[in-house]
């Protein structure tokens, strides 16, 4: 399999032997994806899985889920949210012990729980976000403390496209800075994940939202989720057209999800006592940054803020959980799902994502 070990490649697990994988790897040497008739006997229970890290890691095995322990249930995925922190992981940038699979969010049914007293029980239509990167997998088991029963009427592809991603849009606009009715703020990868939720939600909020985006396309559906003013991101001199905007003053509040290449143009968009949140490195980390920066620009305020801070009891998790799916049953925040990929293709899903390819929410199919 040395060949194999610099592709991005989903290939058959052991039990049914990597002959296949091999021969369809060695018939399509330039193919950045390769799939095979896995799971064909349809009795073993199959996960993405990365042995090291790296761009072209992605491997498909059969894995041997356990009965559920204390305080676990094992959940049956249906759908499984992609996010840019599978990225992360897969590539190194927020370091993961390995073996590991990866994912961070998926709805299913549960099939069995272990000994437990949250009252979840088997045929529960749950979501969850968080926990071990495992989330790439028919099934699994998750500490029944992270998962939380979908609303009727949320169907469980919208729940794996919107949990996570609506819980950071809820945590950027609630907690990190709190937007305020008449404010206006910038917000990065306007028509993406996140941003396609953050939009919306800001909006209802009473926001004016500067939503940046680089292709045309991108900019009408940020327009249409929400966006009152577009930046394209190649824009020479985005501070000068966001501070156009505002009558020259700057935004309340960025959100930054873009990380290096955007930092201190961002720094430069905001009002004096701004508020600059950077929380994400879709284009590398930020580099490290001195305090005077914040001083000379006006006295400003500057967070690197992560989910799962903001979620860490069962208390605050259902707490935001059902400030997410309000809005999302009275209609202010709409879940668009952009794309849908086999969960056998997450090495594609992957690509499209790195690629700027995908536009709102996407869900890996079991
Ligand atoms: N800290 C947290 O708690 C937290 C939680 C969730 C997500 N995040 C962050 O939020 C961001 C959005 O996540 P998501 O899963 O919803 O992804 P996404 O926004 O759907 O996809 C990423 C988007 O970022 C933009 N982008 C700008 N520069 C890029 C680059 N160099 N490479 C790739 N994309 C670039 C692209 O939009 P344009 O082409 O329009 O520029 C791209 O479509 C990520 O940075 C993620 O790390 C952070």
């Amino acid at each position: 399999m040395g060949r194999v070990e610099n592709k991005i490649a989903l290939v058959t697990g052991a039990a049914q032997g990597l002959g296949a994988a091999t021969a369809h790897l060695l018939a399509d040497e330039g193919a950045s994806v390769v799939l095979t008739d896995i799971n064909a006997a349809g009795a073993a229970e199959y996960a993405a899985v990365i042995n090291s890290t790296g761009p072209d890691v992605l491997n498909w095995e059969e894995i041997d889920v356990p009965d559920p322990g204390e305080g676990e249930a094992r959940i049956r995925h249906s759908a499984i949210g992609l996010n840019f922190i599978d990225i992360y992981h897969r590539t190194g940038l927020y370091p993961v012990e390995l073996p590991t699979g990866l994912g961070s969010e998926a709805a299913g049914v549960v099939e069995a729980v272990g000994k437990d007293d949250s009252g979840m029980k088997a045929g529960d239509r749950v979501v969850y976000a968080g926990g071990s990167a495992d989330a790439y997998a028919e099934i699994r088991n998750v500490s029944t403390s992270q998962v939380v029963p979908i609303p009727d009427g949320i169907t469980d592809e919208l729940a794996a496209a919107v949990f996570l991603k609506g819980l950071t849009a809820w945590y950027l606009l609630r907690r990190s800075y709190p937007v305020q009715e008449g404010d206006t703020i910038l917000l990065y990868a306007a028509a993406g994940g996140v941003g396609s939720l953050a939009s919306q939600w800001a909006r209802h909020l009473g926001a004016t939202v500067i939503g940046v985006v680089s292709t045309d396309e991108k900019g009408e559906l940020a327009r249409a989720q929400g966006c009152e003013h577009i930046v394209m991101a190649d824009d020479a001199d985005l501070p000068k057209t966001v501070r156009d905007f505002t009558g020259g003053e700057g935004v309340a509040a960025v959100y930054d999800s873009v990380g290096r290449d955007t930092f201190i143009a961002s720094l430069d968009c905001l009002r004096p006592h701004g508020t600059m949140v950077t929380f994400g490195n879709s284009s590398g980390p930020v580099d490290p940054v001195a305090p005077a920066e914040l001083a000379k620009r006006g006295s400003l305020y500057l967070t690197r803020p992560i989910l799962f801070h903001f979620i860490d009891t069962r208390d605050r998790l259902l707490r935001a959980s059902k400030e997410l799916f309000d809005v999302v049953a009275n209609g202010a925040v709409n879940i668009r799902i952009g794309q849908t990929y086999a969960l056998k293709d997450a090495a594609l899903a992957h690509r499209d994502l790195e690629a700027r390819k995908t536009t709102g929410s996407t869900v890996l199919l079991p």
